[in-house]
């Protein structure tokens, strides 16, 4: 009996090995004081998967978190020690914390059939029963559409809620255009976008928001990625795409707006991988195909991320600003504004540039600069700290409801702005 028991544990941890482990690597916050240091720093992303940026390097004199494998920690502290550069250590075993984050999933109450809770991330054919659900249940004012499938073969969904009152079949209000999910393990972008996608069709008191303004939403653009990080390597960013060495495609890199002129690889084994060509993928082509149909209606688009507390604008490939910088400017601090007064979250303003290293490809710039659509940010939300890439699991409805805050500004001047 006692072999018997022996057996089966052992059996179960070779089922649990199967997920990439991540023991032993090490997170260490960086904070490099010079470009000098900046750069000695930024040379290390070349490493991947071994050496990994959490979060993106903002200007000099900020932080930035970094996880290094077990067989790299030596050479990395001593560059930085070489260098003076300052970091102290933040995470000691990231293997332990998502062993934590999966006790902690597998823990949480389960949402009913076809229902979404925020106690837990959730799994991708969870998301596709809630949306199928909603949109059965609220006939009159959703449309389910699946603009593409993956090439694993799941559809990537887009509800839009509208309440009607087209002109000769023409759609004349106005149009938010939302996305999550892009980068795969960023798995509070998906939870963030449901959240507004529950608030929109499922309470009546918000009923007004849907009134004079269209709502075209997209939870999950990489769901085969998403489910990847839920099944094999939790920290998996790019699509699944097969190159002959690695697969994957950095899908905020692979737009084909300047493609590949910044900030972005053309070695498919590095984590910001551009794609063969711009545009080259499936789940891109799902938002420019949206935006080509809709672009003239299109007034605000939204993109998901984590993460670092940024509320950044175009434009990603150039310092240069877009010609209504002022209303991005001003609309982010209403929205930080309104963020912060719940809970005291702050978030840094500003273009992707100026903020952050420069990078081509992403999909805001593409949506404002291909699409013409006027206003467009990417939002990178609150990551976990110490705690891991996400926040913890109870961290996700605080975050959730204080960003729908935010949501109710941006809402609030696509109408007032673009409403007629
Ligand atoms: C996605 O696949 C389904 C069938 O599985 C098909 O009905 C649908 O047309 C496909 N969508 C696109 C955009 O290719
Ligand atoms: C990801 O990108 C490749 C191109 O590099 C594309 O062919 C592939 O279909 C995409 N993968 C998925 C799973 O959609
Ligand atoms: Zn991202």
């Amino acid at each position: 009996m006692r072999g018997l028991i022996v057996t089966f544990a052992v059996l179960a941890v070779a089922a649990a090995t199967t997920q990439t482990t991540y023991e032993n690597y090490k997170v260490y916050q960086v904070k490099p004081q010079t470009d000098e240091e900046a750069k000695v720093l930024l040379s290390f992303k070349r490493f991947t998967p071994e050496i990994d940026f959490w979060n993106e390097l903002h200007a000099v004199g900020q932080s930035v978190d970094v996880m290094v494998s077990p067989n790299l920690q030596q050479l990395f502290l001593n560059n930085l020690r070489n260098h003076n550069i300052a970091f102290y250590e933040i995470i000691s075993d990231v293997e332990r914390l998502f062993q934590n984050e999966r006790m902690n999933q597998r823990s949480a109450p389960k949402a009913a059939e076809g229902r979404i809770n925020f106690v837990e991330f959730h799994r991708y054919g969870v998301i596709e029963s809630y949306l199928k659900k909603i949109a059965e249940e609220y006939p009159e004012i959703t449309r389910l559409r699946t603009p593409a499938n993956t090439t694993e073969g799941r559809p990537i969904y887009m509800l839009r809620i509208t309440t009607g009152g087209s002109q000769g079949g023409q759609h004349t209000k106005p149009a938010i255009l939302i996305d999550g999910g892009i980068h795969a393990r960023e798995w509070i972008s998906p939870a963030t976008v449901l959240y507004i996608i529950q608030e929109l069709v499922e309470n009546p008191e918000n009923r007004h928001m849907i009134e004079n303004v269209d709502w075209m939403i997209i939870p999950v653009l990489n769901p085969d990625g998403y489910e990847y990080t839920h099944t094999n390597s939790r920290l998996w960013r790019k699509n699944r795409s097969k190159g002959k060495r690695c697969t994957g495609t950095d899908l905020n890199r692979n737009f084909g707006f300047h493609w590949m002129e910044v900030g972005a690889s053309s070695d498919e084994c590095d984590d910001t991988f551009a794609g063969k060509a711009g545009l080259s993928e499936p789940e891109t082509e799902a938002i420019t195909h949206i935006v080509g149909k809709h672009g003239e209606q299109i007034k605000l688009y939204l993109t998901f991320h984590s993460y670092g507390q940024y509320l950044l604008y175009p434009w990603g490939y150039t310092s240069a600003l877009p010609e209504n910088w002022k209303e991005h400017d001003d609309l982010g601090h209403a929205v930080d504004k309104a963020i912060s007064a719940v809970a005291g979250t702050s978030y840094t303003i500003g273009s992707s540039t100026n903020t952050l290293y420069a990078a081509a490809g992403g999909s805001d710039d593409w949506v404002k600069g291909v699409g013409g659509v006027p206003v467009a940010f990417c939002i990178e939300l609150p990551g976990g700290g110490s705690w891991g890439f996400d926040p913890p699991t109870s961290m996700i409805h605080p975050v959730v409801t204080e960003t729908w805050e935010g949501v109710k500004v941006f809402h609030k001047h696509v109408q007032t702005t673009y409403a007629n």
